[in-house]
């Protein structure tokens, strides 16, 4: 464990539905009863006022910075999190969390570090995971690390890095002619004579607080004064869902007040399952059907835990917002062009729906918004460049992107 002075101990994990408490002391996966994805939970009483901000000056500069309200277990860590945020360079009040900077070039790299550390912790040897692409890569890194078997499955047609890695990390992997969901099934149905254990999203509860990590990093990042809105691409939805618990954390830290940031979420018109629950006023979402985007990990028909996403929408007086691959890839090429940020689809995303919101006057100019950059565009080399191919964009003289 890192040098830490107080550790919070796990006391249970919590049902985020029928709020049962289970022990943490054997690896779990979703509520016996319901099914419902379990929040881990600590002593944070015990902690508050024994573990303050200051205390985080001089640390390490990655996600373990926060290991007391970590998992106490030895990190297997490449060095993730603690990534910038960027004041933009054309909205005044705009701030971009540029996750492209973590190892493997995505924010999955945080919560597949959490769950490899916990994994190797309670002694697993093989993990399974279905995934739109880049929490396969993160596995396939972080379990090579932990000397873990990776098996993984993804749709045939994950962007080309994603299946470069995780063959190079030595992973074990199966193409699906599907989407995740169809992973998801493929993966159910073979756990158990496999001897796997399932690291699907909002099944398995570390992989949350690796995210929530996001959370506490805003905080930080900004003076410990929570911005008013937060954009995040949300295919599952677990750093939205870990950035909260993470808030709701501070607070019984007494680290920050009672208010919080309108939570947000971008999908594409392609695979919109939440905003079309969001605008239905509903509860929960249904399966989309035919998704497709070129935002390979916001091709999520269904997430485990919209209840979850849709609740903290609510809550936080947010919204759901769906944007168009033309609108992302506009937003793509202006990040770069403008920022000199070369995002992935995905955050590029959260910047299409940051103009959106700011022309329909949801956000005012001075409103403080995070923008989640989720991964690198170096991701996304060919998935890109096929999209430059079918509609090049237009080009100013000097080869400047048009306005911002
Ligand atoms: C780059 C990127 N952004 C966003 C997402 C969506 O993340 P979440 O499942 O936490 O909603 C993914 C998921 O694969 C992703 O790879
Ligand atoms: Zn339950």
């Amino acid at each position: 464990m890192l040098n830490c002075p107080v550790v919070a101990r796990i006391t249970f994990l919590e049902c985020s539905r029928c709020g049962e408490r289970l022990s943490a002391d054997q690896p779990r996966t979703v509520c016996p009863q319901d099914g419902g994805s379990l929040y881990v939970r600590y002593d944070l009483e015990a902690l508050r006022g024994r573990f303050t901000p200051e205390m985080l000056a001089g640390r390490v500069a990655s996600m373990w910075r926060y290991a007391e309200v970590l998992p106490d277990a030895n990190p297997v860590s490449l060095g993730e999190g603690f990534t910038p945020m960027l004041p933009s360079r054309h909205y005044p009040n705009v701030f971009i969390k540029d996750e492209g900077l973590n190892p493997t070039g995505t924010f999955k790299a945080r919560g597949l570090c959490a769950a490899v550390t916990m994994a190797s912790a309670y002694g697993q040897k093989k993990l399974a995971i279905p995934s739109a692409g880049n929490a396969a890569s993160a596995l396939a890194a972080y379990a090579a690390a932990a000397g873990i078997e990776a098996h993984i499955f993804m749709p045939r047609d994950v962007p080309m890095a994603n299946l470069v890695e995780c063959r190079t990390y030595g992973a074990h992997v199966t193409l699906v002619d599907g989407l995740i969901s169809d992973c998801a099934r493929m993966v159910a149905e073979r756990r158990q004579a496999e001897g796997w254990f399932d690291i699907s999203t909002l099944k398995e509860p570390f992989r949350v607080e690796g995210k929530k990590t996001m959370g506490y990093e805003v905080a930080e990042q900004l003076g410990w004064e929570l911005p008013n809105a937060v954009i995040y691409p949300t295919g599952g939805g677990v750093g939205l869902i870990g950035m909260c618990k993470a808030f709701e954390e501070m607070e019984t830290l007494g680290w920050i007040g009672k208010e919080r940031p309108r939570m947000v979420s971008v999908q594409s018109t392609g695979c919109a399952p939440i905003v079309k629950a969001w605008d239905e006023g509903k509860a929960t979402s249904e399966a989309w059907p035919h998704a497709s985007t070129l935002a390979a990990g916001l091709r999520v028909p269904k997430a485990y835990a919209d209840y979850l996403i849709l609740d903290i929408l609510r809550k936080s007086h947010g919204t759901a917002i769906a944007v168009t691959d033309d609108e992302i890839m506009d937003a793509l090429r202006a990040w770069a062009a403008h920022e000199g940020i070369f995002a992935a689809p995905e955050g590029a995303a959260a910047l299409a729906a940051y103009r959106r919101l700011l022309a329909s006057g949801f956000f005012k100019p001075e409103h403080k918004v995070v923008l989640f950059n989720t991964g690198s565009g170096l991701k996304y080399i060919d998935v890109i460049a096929a999209a430059e191919k079918k509609a090049p964009a237009p080009r100013a003289i000097g080869g400047i992107i048009g306005p911002y």
